[in-house]
């Protein structure tokens, strides 16, 4: 449920018409929803209630520090897979103690600043990341807090590039490796053993992998604590799938009974990831149509935004709607290529898509772009990347300002030779 709607023939966000936002902030620019965030990580957190867990965003979705800052008030943690996300986190005003960090590449100074700055666990992804954290905390006079990412070889039945829980994938060390990993873990001295961790995929339609992963990992975990080695978190990792289009995937409820009834009488605190689940359907992108082209075999609407800001159709071929945000009833349908100005002929938002006939100066909304789209977007095409807004009620506020002209060379030096 989100709370992007019709009242009378023109769409809103919360109470406030996105044509008054186009007019104020100009266009393209995201448009998230207060309301809808506030409840889908209401629903998702509350679903676990039952239990010890702590529900950690998966950063990489959505990281607008006012977005962060929202999460964090209602009780979230935080997922991260660099030390910018650290900084984010930090600075919208999030505790360390409630961050996990993930990712196969830290460098050195990204985990001296999550071991300074005191995060509740490393998700470690190989045997020299594991060498290297130990021998920084040593350095730094400090214990690593870890848990060893496990890659449990199931099929999360998602797309290629976003399916992580495979062997072929680059992910976590291998099931059946990780217990020889735990044993050398518990031998280092400036360690501590936490939790065990995995994450398989992102927008899983079905409940059937997750169980499938959390059970291996209950195999795992039994083994360790013959070796008397104890952890106190499980982290399940994110990938829990939102309806784009006509996707049916399992209520968060669903999804948390599932995982509870395999923990029954179990001690450890439950550690969640989600992403997608709780901002995919709580932004859009608002753009506005600059021309419509008919072409011998195909019309094309040209939209203010692109490729650059929002990669997904181009990158997965993902489905988004567009909806008109005025309703014309008299208007009619037309299939249409909804395309961007970038020189590319992978820059689409849609393909041989029937949406209302639409004019140039026409707004539109691609609804659930909450998720992986203004923290995938890029300059490409020199393009400066859109505002974001949050709306609350009837107002709203710009959370991040439209990049100028300048903001893309900022950076840069004519070198002297
Ligand atoms: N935890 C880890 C370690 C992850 O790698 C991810 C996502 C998540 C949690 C959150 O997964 P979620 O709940 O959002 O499914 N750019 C792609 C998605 C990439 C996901 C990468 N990892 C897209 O636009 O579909």
């Amino acid at each position: 449920m989100h709370h992007f709607h019709y009242v009378g023939k023109e769409l809103y966000c919360e109470e406030v018409p996105l044509k008054r936002i186009a007019a104020e902030v100009g266009t393209p620019c995201y448009v998230y929803s207060y309301a809808t965030l506030t409840r889908h990580f209401e629903v998702f957190d509350g679903a676990f209630s039952s239990v010890p867990h702590l529900t950690c965003f998966a950063v990489k979705a959505n990281s607008n520090i006012g977005v962060l800052n929202l999460l964090g008030r209602l009780g979230a943690g935080m997922d991260i897979v660099s030390g910018g996300e650290l900084f984010r986190v930090r600075r919208a005003g999030i505790p360390a103690k409630r961050v996990v960090y993930s990712g196969v590449g830290k460098t050195v100074e990204e985990i001296d600043y999550a071991l300074r700055e005191g995060i509740l666990m490393f998700n470690i992804e190989s045997a020299e990341e594991l060498e290297l954290i130990n021998s920084r905390a040593g350095a730094l006079g400090l214990k690593a807090p870890v848990a060893i990412r496990v890659n449990p070889d199931v099929d999360p039945q998602t797309h290629p590039y976003i399916s992580t829980g495979l062997k072929k994938n680059k992910f976590g060390i291998d099931v059946d490796l990780a217990l020889k990993e735990y044993e050398r873990a518990s031998k280092l001295e400036n360690v501590e053993i936490v939790g065990v961790d995995c994450h398989i995929g992102s927008q899983l339609t079905e409940l059937a992998p997750f169980v499938d992963a959390l059970r291996r990992l209950k195999v795992l975990i039994s083994r360790l604590e013959e070796r008397n080695i104890h952890i106190k978190y499980l982290d399940l990792g994110g990938g829990l799938g939102i309806p784009y289009q006509s996707e049916t995937p399992p209520h968060p409820r669903e999804y948390a009974e599932a995982l509870i009834n395999e923990l029954r009488n179990t001690p450890y605190t439950l550690i969640l990831e989600p992403g997608r689940v709780i901002v995919g359907n709580a932004g859009v992108l608002l753009t506005r149509v600059l021309y419509t082209k008919q072409t011998p075999s195909k019309k094309f609407l040209i939209v203010d935004a692109a490729m650059n800001d929002l990669i997904r159709p181009s990158l997965y071929g993902s489905y988004h709607a567009i909806r008109p945000v005025i309703k014309n009833d008299e208007a009619g349908e037309e299939v249409v290529d909804v395309v961007g100005p970038i020189c590319e002929s992978g820059d689409f938002l849609a393909r041989e898509r029937a949406i209302q006939k639409s004019t140039s100066g026409d707004l539109l909304a691609v609804m659930s772009a909450g998720a992986y789209g203004f923290t995938m977007a890029s300059n490409y095409n020199s393009r400066p990347r859109p505002a974001e807004i949050m709306v609350k009620g009837s107002s709203f506020e710009v959370i991040r300002e439209r990049e100028s002209w300048e903001d893309l060379v900022r950076l840069e030096r004519i070198p002297s030779f």
